[in-house]
């Protein structure tokens, strides 16, 4: 009885056992809904197999959850690539596909998209300081298209704690977490395969069989890649750059 009460719970999906941190973290930033616990396997695993030089990349920070659960991975592991990352800040409401397009957040006349989206850039500030002060992300407010022209035109970035900086390697792990569109996504795909190191991985959010997101349709493409191979769904997918 014991153990069937027990399969009943039990997670259809790998999680990390006996973290502290991870345990409390999801009670500490906002965004919860944001990160699937199975990313965090995921994440774990690629942290621990990528390659011993190049950054670790984030596109799409919110309110840095997986920014704080990737730095402090990065640091369990005893592991010292620079983190690097991406996020437009922008506000997308839930009927915005409509073409009819508010200023205000769902649910909230009151509460303009301006303020929200400041309100959230803050907390990641406020989340990485708090958590990582040693370790601050290099992340930078801009979409991901901008930060890869900057990059490929070697152009100097200020991230948002105002410190300058130039990138001088290429990508050892990559999580692709901005723009679910279908569009959006391959273009970052494509963007981050071209800087990836050979067994270089990605983490492609929202891209788990059940899904039905843009991100979804990509590893569809991605499977057929001859340059990529699957390591592990858990539900969403981890590649490996294998060519
Ligand atoms: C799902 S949230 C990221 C959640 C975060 N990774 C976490 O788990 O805590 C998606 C983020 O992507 C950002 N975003 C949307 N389009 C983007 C783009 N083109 N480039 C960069 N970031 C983008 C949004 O502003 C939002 O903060």
């Amino acid at each position: 009885m014991k153990k069937r009460i027990q399969q009943l719970f039990k997670k259809s999906y790998k999680t990390i056992e006996n973290d502290a941190f991870l345990k409390r973290i999801r009670a500490t930033i906002i965004g919860e809904g944001m990160l699937h616990e199975g990313n965090i396997y995921l994440m774990d695993y690629a942290i621990q197999h990528m390659p011993d030089d190049g950054i670790v990349l984030e596109i799409g920070s919110y309110a840095g959850l997986s920014t704080n659960v990737l730095l402090h991975l990065l640091q369990k592991h005893h592991k010292k690539h620079t983190f690097i990352g991406c996020d437009a800040w922008i506000y997308e409401g839930f009927n915005d596909h409509t073409g009819n397009i508010e200023t205000h957040i769902d649910g909230k006349a009151e509460v303009s998209r301006k303020d929200y989206v400041a309100y959230i850039k803050t907390a990641f500030i406020n989340a990485a300081q708090l958590l990582h002060p040693n370790a601050k992300p290099f992340t930078c407010h801009m979409p991901s298209d901008i930060f890869f022209e900057n990059w490929n035109s070697k152009n100097e970035f200020t991230d948002v704690f105002e410190r300058t900086f130039s990138i001088q390697d290429t990508i050892s792990f990559c999580y692709i977490d901005g723009d679910h569109s279908y569009e959006q996504a391959k273009k970052d795909f494509e963007n981050v395969a071209a800087k990836l190191k050979r067994n270089g991985f990605i983490l492609l959010d929202d891209s788990a069989d059940y899904l039905n997101f843009g991100s979804k349709n990509l590893i569809e493409d991605i499977k057929n890649d001859h340059r990529f191979t699957i390591i592990d769904s858990n539900p969403n997918y981890l590649i490996q750059k294998v060519n």
